[in-house]
């Protein structure tokens, strides 16, 4: 969700405005969602590396998080949708860890639409967590390393009850991943789109998933009829 804080810049505005547009830019994206009968999606709300901001801009965004979740959870959980949240807690205020476990637990028996929240994510440190996790059952002898394969690893990953993403749509003009489910995006589609967040809904995603439909996906095999 990149963009923000050249959208609020190139309207006179403070950073944080860009922020605030930013969380009605999510909801019309999970509405929007919805209605295309997506079934999973995931936004990359706050990066590990993100604690290098300025620390009046991190309290904006972790205040965000709170007005969000405290103004629109008992309507996601009405809607049937399941929250996830990605990410270590490690280092984040209690009420923000208390807050992401009461979506999470709230949206448990919801199976409409999964929405996943990266939170104090970084795709790097969640690898290292899941192998951390390995090491422990090779310790205790209950995996072979022999054994270990690329399973075993995502299994152990945050993102465990969600499928490898389809689709990546990086907005705000820039061309990389910045540490976004490295893992998961091996074979994901990516699409970078000009439009800068605050500016994302219905019309963007739509034009988003026209040209992922339009996209050959082969995972490493070959075009089809080529054989
Ligand atoms: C990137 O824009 C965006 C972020 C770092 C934060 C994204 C967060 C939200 C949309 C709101 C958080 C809300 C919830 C509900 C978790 P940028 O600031 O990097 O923009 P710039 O590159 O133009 O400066």
């Amino acid at each position: 969700m990149d963009g923000n804080g050249r959208w609020a810049s190139r309207h006179g505005l403070p950073r944080a405005v860009g922020h605030e547009r930013g969380v009605e830019a999510l909801r019309r994206t999970v509405r929007a969602a919805q209605k295309l009968d997506l079934e999973y999606l995931t936004v990359y709300s706050f990066s590990t590396e993100n604690w290098r901001r300025p620390v009046s801009e991190v309290s904006a965004l972790f205040s965000l998080l709170k007005t969000f979740v405290n103004q629109d959870l008992a309507r996601l959980k009405r809607e049937g949708v399941r929250i996830s949240v990605f990410g270590t807690r490690s280092g984040l205020p209690d009420d923000i860890a208390i807050l992401l476990d009461k979506a999470v637990e709230q949206t448990r028996e919801n199976t409409r639409f999964e929405l996943g929240i990266a939170f104090n994510y970084g795709g790097r440190e969640e690898v290292v967590r899941a192998i951390r996790l390995l090491s422990e059952d090779v310790k205790a002898g209950r995996i072979d390393p022999e054994n270990i394969n690329e399973h075993l690893l995502s299994e152990r990953l945050d993102t465990s009850r969600f499928p490898d993403p389809d689709l990546v749509i990086r907005t705000g003009e820039e061309h990389r991943l910045s540490n976004f489910l490295i893992w998961q995006s091996a074979y994901a589609e990516l699409l970078f789109m000009d439009v800068l967040w605050p500016e994302f809904g219905e019309a963007e995603l739509q034009r988003a998933i026209e040209t992922f439909s339009s996209r050959e996906r082969r995972f490493g095999g070959l075009k089809s009829g080529a054989a």
